[in-house]
C-alpha cells in the first residue's frame, strides 16, 4: 500500500485513519466536500492536525461529483480506496433522505466506477451496525440485514450490496467494514457521547431519547481506524464487524462515567424513543480476530476519559 485515496477525510473517523496510514508512511490523498451538517470548524481542526504532513494531499470533491472523481482517478494511481465519506446521522436520514442515498449510495457507485476504469484493486468500505436492527445478538456478520429501519441504513446496505456486484463482476477486492457506535476525542457533535460530554460541561440538560437504558457496543476511534486499515490487505469480497466486542454499556453506564470524569453532575430530560433508533448493539468480532488479527484495546472508561478530556479543553 504505497498511495491510497481517502473520502471524507475531514471526518471524524478518516481524519483518524488518515493520520495513522501517514504515520505508517503511506501517501494519502484526502477528499471531503466540507458539508455543514455539523461545525465545520470541526472538520477544519481535524484536517490541520494532518494537512502539515508532507505526504497529505487534501482536495475539496464531492463524491457525487463523478467529473471531479474521473480527473482524481486520472491524476493519481491508487492502491486502495477508504471510502468513509458518508451521510451518517440515523435521525437525520429521516429528515433528508435524498441526500443520503445520492452520498451514500450513488457516491459509492462513483467510485466503484472510477476504480473499475483505472484498474484500483481494493476497496474498503465503511458500513454499520445500524443494518443489524431485529436481528439476534451478538451480531455476526452472515446475519441477513434486509429490513433497515432508517434511511440510512438501507443505503448503507446498498453501497455494501454495489460493492458487491464490482466485486463479481471486475475483481474489485472489496472489505465491508461495519462500525459500532464510535467515540473519542473530536468526536461527531450529532452523537450522543458528543453532545453529553458537552452538555455536562456546560451544565446544560441532557436531551435523552428513551429511558437511557438503551446499550451500544462503543468503540474507541483509534481501534475502529487500525482496523480499518487493516481491512486494506486482499480478502475478496468480505464483511467485517469492528466493534468493542463487549457487554453493550448502556447511556446511563456512560453518563455515570462522564460525572466522575468532568467532576460535574448530568442534569436528564427524557423524551420519546424515536422508532429509527436500535435498542441495543452488541458485536460478535470473531471475524475481525480471525481475518485481521484486531481487537478493540482501548477499553470504555479509558475512552471516556480520553474523550472528557479532550471536550474540557475545547471549551
Ligand atoms: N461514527 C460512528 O459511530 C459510525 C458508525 C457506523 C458507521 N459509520 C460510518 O463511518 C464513516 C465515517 O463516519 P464519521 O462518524 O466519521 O462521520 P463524519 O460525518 O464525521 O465523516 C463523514 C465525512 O464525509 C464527508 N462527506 C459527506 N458527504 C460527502 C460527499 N458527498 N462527498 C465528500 N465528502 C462527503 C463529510 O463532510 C464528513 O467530513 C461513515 O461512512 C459512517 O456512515 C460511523
Amino acid at each position: 500500500m504505497k498511495k491510497v485515496l481517502v473520502t471524507g477525510v475531514a471526518g471524524f473517523i478518516a481524519s483518524k485513519t488518515a493520520e495513522f496510514l501517514l504515520q505508517d508512511g503511506v501517501e494519502v490523498v484526502g477528499i471531503d466536500n466540507m458539508n455543514d451538517y455539523y461545525d465545520v470548524n470541526l472538520k477544519n481542526l481535524r484536517l490541520k492536525s494532518i494537512s502539515t504532513h508532507p505526504k497529505f494531499k487534501f482536495q475539496k470533491i464531492d463524491i457525487e461529483d463523478k467529473e471531479a472523481l474521473k480527473k482524481l482517478f486520472e491524476e493519481h494511481q491508487f492502491d486502495v480506496v477508504f471510502n468513509l465519506a458518508a451521510r451518517a446521522g440515523v435521525r437525520y436520514s429521516m429528515e433528508n433522505p435524498d441526500i443520503y442515498m445520492s452520498t451514500n449510495a450513488q457516491g459509492t457507485l462513483n467510485l466503484l466506477e472510477c476504480m473499475r476504469a483505472k484498474s484500483v484493486k481494493k476497496f474498503v468500505l465503511a458500513s454499520t451496525s445500524s443494518l443489524y436492527a431485529g436481528q439476534p445478538m451478538p451480531f455476526k456478520e452472515e446475519l441477513p440485514v434486509n429490513t433497515p429501519i432508517s434511511p440510512y441504513a438501507a443505503t448503507k446496505k446498498a453501497a455494501e450490496v454495489m460493492s458487491y456486484t464490482y466485486h463479481y463482476l471486475y475483481q474489485i477486492d472489496v472489505s465491508v467494514v461495519r462500525y459500532f457506535t464510535v467515540y473519542g476525542p473530536a468526536g461527531r457533535p450529532d452523537m450522543s457521547p458528543f453532545i453529553f460530554a458537552d452538555k455536562i460541561l456546560k451544565g446544560e440538560e441532557l436531551p435523552v431519547f428513551g429511558d437511557g437504558t438503551q446499550a451500544r457496543d462503543f468503540t474507541y476511534v483509534d481501534d475502529i481506524a487500525r482496523g480499518t486499515i487493516l481491512a486494506a490487505k486482499p480478502l475478496g469480497y468480505e464483511i467485517i464487524n469492528l466493534g468493542g466486542g463487549n457487554n453493550p454499556y448502556t447511556l446511563l453506564q456512560m453518563i455515570a462515567l462522564m460525572e466522575k470524569y468532568s467532576g460535574k453532575k448530568a442534569r436528564l430530560k427524557l423524551s420519546a424513543k424515536v422508532a429509527a433508533d436500535m435498542d441495543v448493539t452488541w458485536a460478535d468480532i470473531t471475524k475481525a480476530k480471525t481475518l485481521l488479527g484486531w481487537e478493540a484495546k482501548v477499553g470504555f472508561e479509558e475512552g471516556i476519559k480520553k474523550l472528557v478530556e479532550w471536550q474540557s479543553r475545547s471549551f
